[in-house]
């Protein structure tokens, strides 16, 4: 029998959630939301970080003043799938049998929110699952991101949707309609944030003045490139790009390289010591704001910046075969252009050499969010 004591308790107790995730991307997303559930009592905000990433998720920790309760620091040098996928779901699993949350949270199709969904899903915790929906239709591309997201979404709770586009591709699979819920992407909430900080504060972007001022007059393309679809032939087929587009004289290219060893060996093999390219560690996510915003335009086969780059008006080549996210190709300011190095040097070129081409492009679109999805995101927490 519950007493009036007990009602009174388990009514004002706060909903209790935890965020699971590992990755620089993942935490770029997340970090808003950790920031509203501690401002809210309502919540008791946890945080959980696989470590799936090191230094890269730590840059995005420092930044953000995120300080997880939970560390699981599993990084590996040039870690396996399977591997990194045991390792998560037996660690994450611990965590959740500590801390019994009313919620997990998890955001995108990592390995981290693969296998911090299935930890959840075993315990019959529910899952809420932030920027659900996207769907390239190919399980190879990306991979294994496609099939990560597909699981989580099989079982989510709540289906936090970035755009229309995404929730209708959840309801042809049957999915629920009742537990999707369009909210944006909450990559636009982070970009804001990151921009008024430096506003405020704009020694935190300026430590790319060196690099500014010796290619001062070119114009800077922007790089990043990590997919593990892309790894051997596809990296020496960018790199070959990047050295073409590079003997232009009036181009630079600012490429911080992603951690993982099967970018760097390769670009710096290919590129190290060209004049025209200056190959960086990566930057913190200030610095990589001010990169998109010193840029005249952006090559990249990473999702966000898919979705930073027309929210700030700059194009992007996107190097990959296929998108999750045709919603920047839709407004205009992606486009997909795979990893041939003609095609890369081609649709490059064109937009550096036909301004008619460039403006049509160059034009700001938030197809991903108005910078508020994570009030609603906090709004459908608590409504459940
Ligand atoms: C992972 C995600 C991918 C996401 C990407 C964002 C999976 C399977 N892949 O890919 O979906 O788009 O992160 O960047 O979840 N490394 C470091 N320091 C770091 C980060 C990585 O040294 O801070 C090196 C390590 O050798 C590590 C390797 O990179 O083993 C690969 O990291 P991993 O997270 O497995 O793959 P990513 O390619 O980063
Ligand atoms: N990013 C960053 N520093 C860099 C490169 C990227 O802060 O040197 C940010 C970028 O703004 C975007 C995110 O990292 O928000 C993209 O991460 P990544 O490309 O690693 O992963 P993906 O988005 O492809 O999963």
């Amino acid at each position: 029998m519950v007493n009036a004591l007990d009602m009174t308790s388990a009514t004002t107790r706060p909903i209790k959630v935890l965020q699971v995730f590992g990755t620089r991307p993942e935490a770029i997303k997340l970090f808003p939301l950790v920031h509203a559930l501690d401002g809210d009592s309502r919540f008791e905000g946890r945080v959980c970080v696989s470590g799936q990433h090191r230094g890269m998720l730590d840059q995005v920790l420092d930044i953000a003043g995120v300080v997880p309760h939970h560390d699981l620091d599993l990084m590996q040098p040039d870690q396996t799938l399977d591997g990194l996928t045991a390792n998560l779901l037996t660690g994450i699993g611990k965590v959740l049998d500590a801390e019994r949350p009313d919620w997990v949270v998890v955001q995108g199709d990592t390995a981290t929110a693969m296998a911090g969904a299935l930890a959840a899903y075993y315990r019959k915790i529910p899952v809420a699952h932030v920027e659900a929906g996207l769907r390239s239709g190919d399980i190879h591309h990306p991979w294994p991101e496609e099939v990560n997201r597909k699981i989580v979404g099989s079982f989510a709770a709540l289906h936090l949707a970035p755009t229309e586009t995404a929730a209708a591709a959840l309801r042809r699979e049957n999915v629920d309609p009742t537990t999707i819920h369009v909210t944006g992407n909450t990559v636009i909430d982070a970009l804001h944030w990151v921009i008024a900080r430096i506003e405020r504060e704009p020694t935190l972007a300026s430590g790319l003045a060196g690099l500014e001022a010796r290619f001062a007059g070119k114009r800077i393309i922007g790089m990043t490139t990590h997919r593990r679809e892309n790894f051997g032939e596809g990296m020496e087929a960018i790199a070959s790009a990047v050295r073409r587009l590079a003997a232009r004289d009036d181009v630079a290219v600012i490429f911080p390289v992603h951690l993982n060893p099967n970018v760097r060996a390769v670009m710096n093999d290919r590129l190290a010591g060209l004049d025209n390219v200056a190959l960086i560690d990566p930057l913190d996510y200030p610095h990589f704001a001010r990169l998109l915003d010193i840029c005249t335009l952006m090559l990249s086969d990473s999702g966000g910046v898919q979705e930073e780059a027309p929210a700030l008006g700059k194009p992007v080549l996107v190097m990959r075969e296929t998108t999750e996210r045709p919603e920047g190709v839709e407004a205009g300011t992606a486009q997909l252009v795979g990893t041939d190095p003609d095609r890369i040097v081609a649709e490059a070129t064109r937009l550096l050499d036909d301004p008619a081409a460039y403006e049509a492009m160059a034009r700001a679109h938030n197809p991903f969010g108005d910078g508020r999805a994570t009030g609603r995101i906090v709004e459908l927490l608590a409504a459940r």
